[in-house]
C-alpha cells in the first residue's frame, strides 16, 4: 500500500508527513534497540553502515523514493547554479540517538557541510523544551566565501565549547535579535532543509531516548578550501623566513 504524505513549510524547513510507515518505523527502531548497546559512542553516530542500511529499506517505499528524488533534483539544481559546477558527493548517513545523558550534544548551532539534509524522524520523547527538538535560524546565510565560512566555522568551533549554561544565553541573546523557530518532530515524519545556509541546533533531552536519521547531499567542500588557504599563508611566511 502506498503511504499517503503531504509536504507543509516553516521556513526553512519542509516538512512531509506519514512519509515512513508505521511498521517500518516500529522495524528500524527494534533494529536499534538491538544494536545501540555496541556502539561507542552510544549515540550511533559511527553507526554509518546501518544508518545506509536504514536509507535502503525507505527507499523501497514509493513515498520515501518519490519525495527524495524530488528534494535532491531542487537541491542539485540549487547547488549548480549557487557553485557553478555540478556536485560529486556521495550522501553522508547519520544516526543520532540522545538521551539525558548527552546534555553535551545539545545547543551546539552549527551550519552542515552538505546542501541538502533529511531528517527522518524515529522516535521522540513528548512535546516539553527539553524533547531535542530540531531549531533553526529563521534568516538563512546570502552570502558566504572560503573565508567567511571558515571565520564563522571558527567561532562555532569555540561556541561549542561554551558550557551549556552559557551556549544557551548566547543562542538565546541571537534568538531575540535573528529570530529562530522550534521545528516539532513527529515519528515517521521527514524534516527537509539547506543546513549549509540555515544555522540549526538541537534542544537537549530530559528523559527517553530521541532517535533520528540523517542523510545529507551534496558537499561543496568549502571546508577544504580554508585548508588550502591556509596552508597557502603558511608556505608564504616559511619564503619569507628563508629570505630574511
Ligand atoms: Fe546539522
Amino acid at each position: 500500500m502506498t503511504a499517503q504524505w503531504q509536504a507543509t513549510q516553516v521556513v526553512p524547513v519542509s516538512t512531509f508527513e506519514h512519509v515512513v510507515p508505521s511498521r517500518l518505523l516500529a522495524q528500524l527502531n527494534e533494529t536499534i534497540n538491538i544494536e545501540r548497546d555496541g556502539w561507542r559512542p552510544r549515540d550511533g553516530r559511527r553507526a554509518s553502515d546501518l544508518a545506509r542500511q536504514f536509507a535502503e529499506l525507505l527507499r523501497t517505499t514509493h513515498a520515501f523514493s518519490t519525495m527524495e528524488a524530488n528534494v535532491r533534483a531542487s537541491a542539485r539544481h540549487w547547488y549548480t547554479s549557487t557553485f557553478g559546477h555540478e556536485p560529486h558527493s556521495d550522501p553522508l548517513y547519520v544516526l543520532r540517538c540522545v538521551n539525558r545523558d548527552m546534555p553535551f550534544q545539545s545547543y551546539l548551532r552549527h551550519f552542515d557541510s552538505h546542501v541538502l539534509t533529511l531528517l527522518i524522524s524515529l522516535q521522540t520523547v513528548g512535546e516539553d523544551k527539553k524533547n531535542g527538538d530540531l531549531v533553526v535560524r529563521l534568516k538563512q546565510r546570502q552570502r558566504f566565501s572560503a573565508l567567511s565560512h571558515f571565520v564563522i566555522k571558527s567561532w562555532l568551533f569555540v561556541e561549542h565549547r561554551l558550557p551549556l549554561a552559557l551556549r544557551r544565553i548566547v543562542i538565546a541573546s541571537d534568538e531575540i535579535l535573528r529570530g529562530y523557530v522550534r521545528i516539532p518532530c513527529t515519528p515517521g515524519n521527514v524534516y527537509i532543509f539547506n543546513g549549509f545556509i540555515t544555522l540549526h541546533h538541537n534542544l537537549n533531552v530530559s528523559t527517553g531516548e530521541r532517535r533520528s536519521l540523517i542523510i545529507h547531499y551534496y558537499d561543496p567542500e568549502m571546508a577544504m578550501a580554508p585548508r588550502r588557504l591556509l596552508r597557502r599563508v603558511q608556505t608564504l611566511i616559511d619564503r619569507a623566513n628563508y629570505r630574511f
